[in-house]
């Protein structure tokens, strides 16, 4: 079966891992700081810190904003479940949004139509490593603040800056899915000091980062070096050294990957563009570049495709499941554009691991199904 995704891990990475276990300390250490800084350094904020995924950094975020009962915030609907649990963990109601038929980004005017007093912030998506309309959702969406789930585009960049450094908080995964991997793992981003220091407390079950405890107590001279104290309360989002020394690693691979992906993408292009009954995604806007996490294709055969694509051994989906349409998040209202491609999209295989020779047979396959229907 050629494979949706698939990651690059070798011997570099294992001995990265080795050197960790070697040292006897596995948790928050120096692999974890220098991780921070270096991914900081890619993606151009020293404003970085690692967490365990990024629904940590999402959940995270929701708690630094101040966003619960009471407050809304809009969401594209064609997004990772974990957004929308995120706002309703946090007390608050997604509201969800329609998206480009083409880029499956928000539609930026959404914003306007669906904002009310109540409204707080706009949690965007760049959908497959296309960054979404920027200067557009910032019209609209004046005096809010605005989260970037930067988790497809990881570095993905809007008139020459990174993606997940264009709003208040960027929210990144290094999951074994995405394109930088580490099993887990995760970073949250931010524009500014005083939300690095709500960032530094959410992370680490709400401890006041500035007030020292355990060693740093005692080398200070206190008496009981053993107090606690809480800045707030909070779930605990850290990550650890054998997570950040995989990714170190990984980082120096980067961008060699997504120039692979990139490769795959133009052949899909070529390939897949001049058939009459499926229509291939855009290309990403004007001044921005995208990581290439996903390629998606749409056809009113969607279904059929889907089952012959798999059958001759091409795993493919659709990601992700229009988040209106589950009930726990109590949304009533059509999205007929995200409710279209529910119908109509499909993602297939693109990863640094393909072969030109996989891309012809992704290719053929297809053409081969249009020529049986
Ligand atoms: C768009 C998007 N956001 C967030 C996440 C959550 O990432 P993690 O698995 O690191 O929590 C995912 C994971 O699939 C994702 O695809």
């Amino acid at each position: 079966m050629i494979q949706l995704f698939s990651s690059t891990l070798g011997e570099e990475e294992l001995a990265a891992v080795k050197r960790v276990f070697e040292s006897r300390f596995l948790g928050y250490g120096n692999e974890s700081k220098s991780f921070e800084k270096e991914f900081g350094a890619k993606i151009g904020s020293n404003r970085v810190l690692a967490t365990n995924c990024c629904t940590a950094a999402l959940y995270m975020s929701m708690k630094m904003l101040g966003i619960g009962p009471g407050d809304e915030v809009i969401i594209p609907s064609i997004n990772f479940v974990g957004c929308g649990n995120a706002i309703m963990d946090a007390g608050a109601r997604p509201v969800f949004a329609d998206v480009e038929l083409d880029t499956l980004n928000i539609i930026p005017s959404e914003i306007s139509r669906l904002r009310t007093r109540n409204t707080r912030a706009v949690l965007l998506l760049h959908y497959g490593g296309h960054p979404c309309n920027l200067d557009e959702v910032r019209e609209h969406a004046r005096g809010l603040r605005i989260i970037e789930d930067s988790a497809c585009s990881v570095v993905s960049t809007y008139q020459g800056k990174n993606c997940g450094t264009l709003g208040d908080i960027g929210c990144f995964s290094f999951d074994s899915m995405k394109i930088l991997v580490m099993g887990d793992g995760g970073a949250i981003v931010v524009k500014d000091d005083e939300l690095l220091e709500k960032a530094k407390q959410y992370r680490y079950l709400g401890m006041a980062p500035k007030l020292s405890s355990g060693t740093d107590s005692l080398a200070e001279g206190k008496d009981r070096w053993w107090e606690i104290q809480l800045a707030t309360t909070s779930n605990r989002y850290t990550t650890n050294d054998i997570l950040c020394s995989i990714g170190r690693v990984q980082l120096r691979k980067l961008d060699s990957f997504v120039r692979r992906r990139k490769a795959i993408w133009r052949a899909y292009q070529a390939g897949l563009s001049t058939i009459p009954w499926l229509t291939c995604p855009p290309e990403p806007l004007p001044q921005t570049e995208s990581s290439y996490y996903l390629y998606w294709l749409r056809t009113d055969k969607r279904d059929q495709l889907a089952k012959y694509l798999v059958d001759n051994g091409i795993y493919c989906t659709f990601r992700y499941y229009p988040l209106h349409l589950i009930p726990q998040y109590g949304w009533k209202e059509k999205l007929p554009n995200a409710e279209q491609l529910d119908r109509t999209a499909l993602n297939i295989p693109v990863h640094q691991n393909l072969t030109d020779n996989d891309a012809d047979r992704v290719i053929e396959t297809i053409k081969a199904f249009g020529r049986r229907t």
